[in-house]
C-alpha cells in the first residue's frame, strides 16, 4: 500500500499547507492547522486525462428533469423537515445535544423505512444490544433494521459495499475513525476524511446516508465548518431535555426549503411529531402576569405562538445585565438603545433578562416587538391583555417594519383564538378578521401606547 501523504488543512479557511505551522498562511489564523490526508499527486492528473474526451456541456434548459425519489421517514415531521422525505443517496447531517432524541429518532425512522428496503443502523456508541433494548422500548424490536457496532470506518465501508442498504444511519460520526490517519477520532481531520469517504460513498452508490454529529457548547456542530458545505442537508435538533418538547430544524437543504421547523414530543416510547404545535409554547399562567408577551412568529412555511417572557430588575453593578435565552442578547441590547432613544424607556440602571419558553429559539427579527413590549411590561409591572399577540421588527430609527407571510400568521393567532394583534402597519389584513381586533402601527412608542390604551 503506497504511504499516505498527509498535509494541514486550515479550519477557519481551508487553505492547505504542507508543513504544521502556527499561523495559518493563508488567513493569518492562529492554531486552526489540523492534520489530514493528502489526495495522491498522480490521481487527479490521471482522472483529468481519462475524463477529458468524455466531458461535454448541455444548454440548461435541454437537461431534463430530475425527478428525486423520496422516502417516507415513518414521521409526518421529519419529513417536512427533510423537504418531503428523504431523498435517495442524499447526505444528511443531523446535530445536537447529547440526550436530545438523536439516535432515538433515526432508529425510529429506519424501522420505517426498513420494512421497504434494506436499512443498516451503524452505531459506534452503543453496542447492538443496547440498540435492540432501546427497540423494544420503542416497540419496533420486530423491524428489519440491520445492526453493526463498529468505530472503524475501514471496516464499515466494506458491510455497507455488501449489504448494500438503501438508508445508512451513522451514529455518531464524531466517534468513527478512519485507520488512514494518526490523529484521533473527533479530531478534526478524522471527522472530515470519514464524512468526505461517506459521502462519496454515498454518491457513486445512491445510497442515503444520515451521519449524527455532536453539538458543541456553543452551538455549533463539532468539528470543521466543512462538514456543512459537504452534505446535502443539515439539520439540528433542538429542545431542551428536561421539557419533553423537541424541535428539528433544517438549517440548509439542497433538496427542501430552509429553515423549516418540525416539532416532537419526547414519550415513554420515543418522540411523536406534534402535529398541530401551534399553541404548545404558550404556557400563559392562570392570571395575568407582567413581562409576558406572545409572539407570532413563523418557521420555515408555518406559522407558531410562542411566549417571550422578560424580567426587569434593579441593577446591583455597576454594568447591568443582559441574558437572554432563546434570543439574541447583542440584538437585546440595541433594542434596549432603540428604546430608550425612541421611546424615552431608559434601562440603563436595570438588569434585563428575556426568556422564550418551552426551548425555542428565535432567530427572526420580527420577534423584536414582543421582546420590547414583555421587557416594558416588566418594567412597568402592568399586565399585557391576555387575548393580545404581536410581532414586528423594530429599525434603528424606531421604525416597526413589516415581517414577511404577514398575513399567514395573522390568521394563526386568530385561529387559536387571539382577539387582539398589534402588528406593523404594512402588514394590516386587506380585509378584517372577524373578532380580532388588529392595530397597524409605524413607530415603537404608537406600539407602546396601542399595547396599553
Ligand atoms: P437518545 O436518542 O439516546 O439521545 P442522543 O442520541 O441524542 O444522545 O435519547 C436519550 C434520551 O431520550 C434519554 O435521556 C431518554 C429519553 N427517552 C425517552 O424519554 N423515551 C424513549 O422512548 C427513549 C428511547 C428515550
Ligand atoms: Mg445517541
Amino acid at each position: 500500500m503506497a504511504r499516505v501523504r498527509l498535509q494541514y488543512a486550515c479550519t477557519a479557511c481551508g487553505g492547505v499547507t504542507v508543513k504544521w505551522q502556527g499561523q495559518c498562511p493563508h488567513c493569518n489564523a492562529w492554531n486552526t492547522l489540523e492534520e489530514g490526508r493528502a489526495e495522491p499527486v498522480g490521481a487527479g492528473q490521471r482522472f483529468r486525462a481519462a475524463n477529458a474526451a468524455a466531458q461535454t456541456v448541455v444548454a440548461m434548459d435541454a437537461v431534463p428533469p430530475d425527478n428525486v425519489q423520496r422516502m417516507a421517514t415513518g414521521s409526518g415531521e421529519l419529513d417536512r423537515v427533510l423537504g418531503g422525505g428523504m431523498v435517495e443517496g442524499s447526505v444528511v447531517l443531523i446535530g445536537g445535544d447529547p440526550g436530545v432524541g438523536k439516535s432515538t429518532l433515526l432508529l425510529q425512522a429506519l424501522a420505517h423505512m426498513g420494512a421497504e428496503r434494506p436499512v443498516l443502523y451503524v452505531s459506534a456508541e452503543e453496542s447492538a444490544a443496547q440498540i435492540a433494548l432501546r427497540a423494544r422500548r420503542l416497540g419496533i424490536e420486530g423491524a428489519s433494521v440491520a445492526l453493526l457496532a463498529e468505530t472503524e470506518l475501514e471496516r464499515i465501508l466494506p458491510v455497507m459495499e455488501s449489504t448494500r442498504p438503501s438508508v445508512v444511519v451513522i451514529d455518531s460520526i464524531q466517534t468513527i475513525f478512519s485507520s488512514q490517519l494518526p490523529s484521533a477520532p473527533g479530531s478534526v481531520a478524522q471527522v472530515r476524511e470519514c464524512a468526505a469517504q461517506l459521502t462519496r460513498f454515498a454518491k457513486q452508490a445512491c445510497v442515503g446516508v444520515v451521519m449524527i454529529g455532536h453539538v458543541t457548547k456553543e452551538g455549533t456542530l463539532a468539528g470543521p465548518r466543512v462538514l456543512e458545505h459537504i452534505v446535502d442537508t443539515v439539520l439540528y435538533f433542538e429542545g431542551e431535555t428536561h421539557s419533553s418538547h423537541r424541535l428539528v430544524r433544517a438549517f440548509k437543504n439542497r433538496f427542501g426549503a430552509v429553515n423549516e421547523l418540525g416539532v416532537f414530543a419526547m414519550t415513554e416510547t420515543g418522540l411523536r411529531g406534534v402535529a398541530n404545535p401551534s399553541a404548545i409554547f404558550l404556557s400563559r399562567a392562570g392570571r395575568d402576569v407582567a413581562g409576558s408577551c406572545v409572539l407570532v412568529t413563523q418557521e420555515g412555511s408555518r406559522p407558531l405562538l410562542v411566549e417571550v417572557q422578560a424580567l426587569v430588575d434593579g441593577a446591583n453593578a455597576p454594568n447591568p445585565r443582559r441574558l437572554c435565552v432563546g434570543f439574541e442578547t447583542n440584538r437585546l441590547a440595541l433594542l434596549l438603545a432603540v428604546l430608550h432613544r425612541h421611546a424615552g424607556v431608559a434601562l440603563f440602571d436595570q438588569d434585563v433578562f428575556v426568556n422564550v419558553v418551552g426551548g425555542v429559539r428565535i432567530s427572526e427579527p420580527a420577534a423584536d416587538l414582543a421582546v420590547m413590549l414583555a421587557v416594558v411590561s416588566s418594567l412597568r409591572d402592568r399586565p399585557l391583555s391576555r387575548g393580545l399577540a404581536v410581532f414586528g421588527e423594530l429599525g434603528l430609527t424606531g421604525e416597526i417594519r413589516p415581517a414577511p407571510r404577514g398575513q399567514e400568521r395573522l390568521r394563526e393567532a386568530a385561529k387559536i383564538g387571539f382577539s387582539r394583534l398589534i402588528v406593523p402597519r404594512a402588514n394590516l389584513p386587506r380585509k378584517a378578521i372577524e373578532g380580532v381586533a388588529t392595530a397597524g402601527v409605524e413607530r415603537l412608542d404608537e406600539a407602546l401606547d396601542a399595547a396599553w390604551d
